[in-house]
């Protein structure tokens, strides 16, 4: 890997071409040492592979492993359009990926198009490597957001990162990662329509279990990933930052990470926070693919239906929300009637209690964190019966015995 083991975000530059400010001339070289710029406009280039030439007219921007300019087309061409983005690097590693992922995409309507991709062979000169894009007219998310100020209606922000999973999904189900979905390069191409760019860094794994992570942008790489807790970048890490983008989306601010603690407060309904929680929570928890996150944005989440039991002997019960009594005494008395107690929901569990909501839920009125964890594991097929705090206590009643033994004797009737 040529590029830095961790990509910076882009560096302010002046926007002015070096070209201008310059009377005496100048080598690329030292031109690039002394304005980084790797292309000087209005210089014009050819590429060797489609012979067409381009007009490189200004930079649009920068990331971790080239620029990106915006050019002209001089010749003809029906397949080339007559504006274009020019990214241009020193290193063939992200350009290799950035053309093969182009070519395997090639037509998909929400992945930038890869139209020309070559190598730029100057004499003296270190080779520049080349692709023609499709240009953003809007820029890149977070230039967008920052530029607008305004959040993104739920539906917009639905409808977009439904566009942006199409591909991903695409990515996961060949066993490939993007691992860079970053509000910098998903690009805005009018009307308000995202697309996928930049698979500098994408890769494919040859297994689930995903591959080293050492190549990470940190403004929303998972904190797992940055602080080394799990080595490998997943499916569900990419899940992750489509969680971000998400959330980015409806605050309309992309310029730093969303946090676990604010999705509650994210101008949303709470069917959206359930699902942007799932994305950036718990690592083990998240959505295990684009399928996945696809499905729950289809989907509303079952209703939590309050359920019938005839007795706690036996059940594994957890407690949530806010009891009438203290949470203490229930869990003695649930005791008492035959049940074990968990701390939170787990496999085991068959029985939850749920209190009165606690207004501070992590993503809304249906969705404080055990509640979604009950969510999650019915979804993957656990039986688990959820109780109102009066139901548990006619249960949980000393009175209640006598039904208590009645279900033993049924019980062992018909055994199972
Ligand atoms: N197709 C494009 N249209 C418009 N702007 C672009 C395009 N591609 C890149 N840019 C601009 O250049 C920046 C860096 O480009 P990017 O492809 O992400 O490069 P890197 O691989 O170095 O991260 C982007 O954040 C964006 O501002
Ligand atoms: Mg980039």
């Amino acid at each position: 890997m040529l590029a830095a083991p961790v990509r910076t975000p882009t560096r302010s530059r002046s926007a002015k071409p070096a070209s201008e400010s310059t009377t005496a001339p100048i080598s690329r070289r030292a031109l690039l040492s002394r304005t980084g710029f790797l292309l000087v406009p209005p210089e014009a280039i050819v590429s060797p592979e489609s012979r067409l030439e381009y007009r490189v007219d200004r930079m649009l921007g920068e990331g971790g492993y080239g620029q990106a300019y915006f050019a002209t087309r001089l010749g003809r061409s029906r397949s080339v359009p007559a504006s274009v983005c020019i990214k241009a690097s020193e290193h063939i590693d992200g350009w290799l990926r950035e053309a093969y992922f182009g070519q395997l995409l090639d037509g998909d309507p929400r992945a930038i198009r890869v139209f020309d991709a070559f190598p730029l062979l100057r004499p003296d000169r270190p080779v520049l490597y080349c692709l023609a894009l499709e240009y953003a007219p809007d820029g890149d998310l977070r230039s967008f957001l920052a530029a607008s100020g305004k959040r993104w209606p739920e539906v917009a922000a639905r409808r977009e990162i439904a566009g942006i999973l199409q591909v991903l999904q695409k990515l996961h189900r060949g066993q490939m990662l993007h691992r860079d979905l970053t509000p910098m390069n998903v690009f805005v191409c009018g009307d308000r329509t995202l697309k996928l760019g930049d698979f500098g860094i994408a890769r494919h794994q040859s297994d689930r279990r995903g591959v080293r992570a050492r190549t990470m942008n940190r403004l929303t790489a998972p904190l797992e990933i940055l602080d080394g807790g799990a080595p490998k970048w997943q499916a569900r890490d990419d899940v992750y930052q489509v969680g971000q983008l998400l959330g980015m989306l409806v605050k309309g601010d992309a310029r730093a990470r969303i946090r676990t603690g604010e999705i509650r407060r994210l101008p949303c309904t709470d069917h959206l926070k359930e699902i942007v929680y799932r994305c950036i929570g718990e690592r083990r928890k998240r959505y295990e693919s684009a399928d996945e996150l696809i499905e729950a944005l289809r989907h509303r989440p079952a209703a939590l239906k309050i359920g019938a039991l005839r007795s706690l002997e036996n059940v594994h019960l957890a407690f949530t929300g806010i009891l009438t009594t203290r949470r203490s005494e229930a869990v003695r008395a649930a005791r008492r009637a035959g049940a074990v107690v968990h701390g939170s929901p787990s496999a085991k569990t068959t029985v939850v209690v749920r209190g009165r909501p606690n207004p501070l839920q992590a993503a809304g009125r249906d969705a404080g964190r055990k509640l979604m964890e009950i969510k999650r594991l019915r979804e993957r097929g656990q039986r688990i019966t959820l109780l109102d705090e009066k139901r548990f206590w006619k249960l949980a009643r000393p009175g209640n015995e006598k039904r208590k033994t009645e279900n033993v004797k049924r019980k062992s009737r018909k055994p199972r």
